[in-house]
């Protein structure tokens, strides 16, 4: 089922999720709407609170393709290493039409667990490190344009409501 995907300033957006409990059929199906709703979107990544859920439960596919092994489905994840830095441009779907250059750590190692409840660690490098770290910050509240400079910040959120009053938001 396709879920609607909530656009700053919702202000589900900017809380803290709280943490998945029930490791069952209805989890499951949740992650299926996530993966439905993400590539309906043209989406690499999807956060639960961008459907309005305030859980700490996010899905990833860089490649795009709806085969099972490209999916990567993180629930309750951490960041527990990261090393070096990339400066890309980083977009939403969330915050449409904005796209901005965002520091980051290269290379991230994740801890999460899965569908069953299970823990298990995994390594992001590049493209992958970001949308780890991009899709985590969604899950403690935080839009990709909060980590850019005041100046760019600003001019980001006169866009939006230049856009909002325009009815285009
Ligand atoms: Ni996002």
């Amino acid at each position: 089922m396709l879920r609607e995907i909530v656009k700053y300033p919702d202000p589900v957006l900017e809380r803290p999720g709280e943490p998945v409990t029930e490791f069952d059929e209805e989890l499951a199906k949740l992650v299926d709407d996530m993966f439905e709703s993400m590539y309906a979107a043209k989406g690499i990544g999807l956060a639960a609170p961008q459907i309005g859920l305030s859980k700490r439960l996010t899905v990833i596919d860089l490649s795009f393709k709806e085969k099972q092994e490209d999916r990567i489905v993180l629930i309750n994840p951490e960041i527990i290493s990261r090393e070096g830095k990339q400066y890309e441009e980083e977009g939403c779907l969330s915050v449409p039409e904005i796209r901005e250059k965002v520091s980051r750590a290269a290379k991230v190692r994740v801890r999460a667990q899965d569908l069953k409840g299970k823990w298990f660690e995994m390594e992001g490098e590049e493209l992958l490190a970001r949308a780890f770290q991009h899709e985590i910050d969604h899950l403690d509240g935080i839009l990709f344009f909060r980590r850019v400079s005041a100046l760019k910040r600003d001019l980001i959120l006169r866009k939006i409501r230049k856009m909002q009053r325009a009815g285009e938001w």
